[in-house]
């Protein structure tokens, strides 16, 4: 009796872990399309890789993190942005599925994007930039700076705008909907928390700060950055360094 239960509790399990596992199984063919539309797209640019040198340990980087309001308009280069974009979605699993943020069946209802001010980023230009995990490279959505509108959009917060970069975290609900029904969105807004904290502490230890805002017109960020409407905005991170 008790194996049957045991036996009926691991079916259960493994029913549970199919999206994670059906999406591992998927994984090279998933990889090998992301690189070839990376190649093909003209506005595509790769990251230099993740590369771990800090030496602020976590409880400083805890101790140390604040919600930030004022910027210098130092650019950030493209090893600064990539850690913080490896920090808030990067690729951490050794079969390259598993992501550095936690996620509710492994699902992965988040996107990132970055809002890049004019020299924001050396190297690469003003514009709005989705974050392509698998790939670990950015991808040109929208030309120009935008800080200023977007600022205006959130309750006209207009220190976002001084920060060499808005970090935009969304969700796309139906990804975690369609395995958990509604309790998907709380989910997906507890995936934005973990996310959101994680680029707290990666600035810290970049020697950056962060800013966090949730008051903003959604509406009026999807149009403005044009990103695709089911792309909910959760949070936006302005970061750089402080005043
Ligand atoms: C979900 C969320 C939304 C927030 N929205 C804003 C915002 O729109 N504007 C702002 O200036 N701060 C915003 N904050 C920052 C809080 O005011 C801040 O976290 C709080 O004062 C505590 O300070 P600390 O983050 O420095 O510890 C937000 C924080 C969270 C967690």
């Amino acid at each position: 009796m008790l194996f049957i239960k045991e036996r009926r509790k691991f079916i259960i399990y493994l029913l549970n872990g199919w999206p994670a596992l059906w999406a591992t199984s998927l994984l090279p063919l998933k990889q090998a399309f992301a690189k070839r539309r990376l190649a093909k797209q003209e506005d595509s640019m790769q990251l230099p890789p993740a590369k771990s040198e800090e030496t602020v340990s976590v409880e400083q980087a805890i101790r140390q993190r604040r919600t930030v309001r004022g910027f210098l308009s130092t650019s950030l280069d493209a090893q600064q942005v990539s850690m913080l974009l490896w920090a808030a979605q990067g690729i951490t699993g050794k079969r390259g599925f598993k992501r550095a943020a936690p996620s509710a069946g492994a699902l992965y209802p988040m996107d990132v994007y970055v809002a890049a001010g004019t020299e924001g980023i050396e190297t690469i230009e003003a514009g709005v930039h989705h974050y392509d995990s698998q790939t670990h490279a950015l991808s040109l959505v929208a030309k120009g700076d935008l800080r200023a509108k977007l600022a205006h959009a959130s309750l006209s917060q207009m220190w976002m705008a001084r920060a060499p970069i808005n970090i935009l975290i969304t969700a796309e609900y139906k990804r975690a909907t369609g395995k958990y029904g509604k309790r998907g969105f709380r989910y997906a807004m507890i995936e934005a928390g973990h996310i959101g904290q994680n680029l707290f502490l990666q600035a810290e230890a970049l020697g950056l700060k962060a800013g966090i805002v949730g008051a903003f017109h959604d509406k009026k960020v999807i149009q403005l950055l044009t990103i695709p409407s089911k792309h909910e905005p959760l949070l936006i991170m302005p970061i750089g360094y402080h005043a």
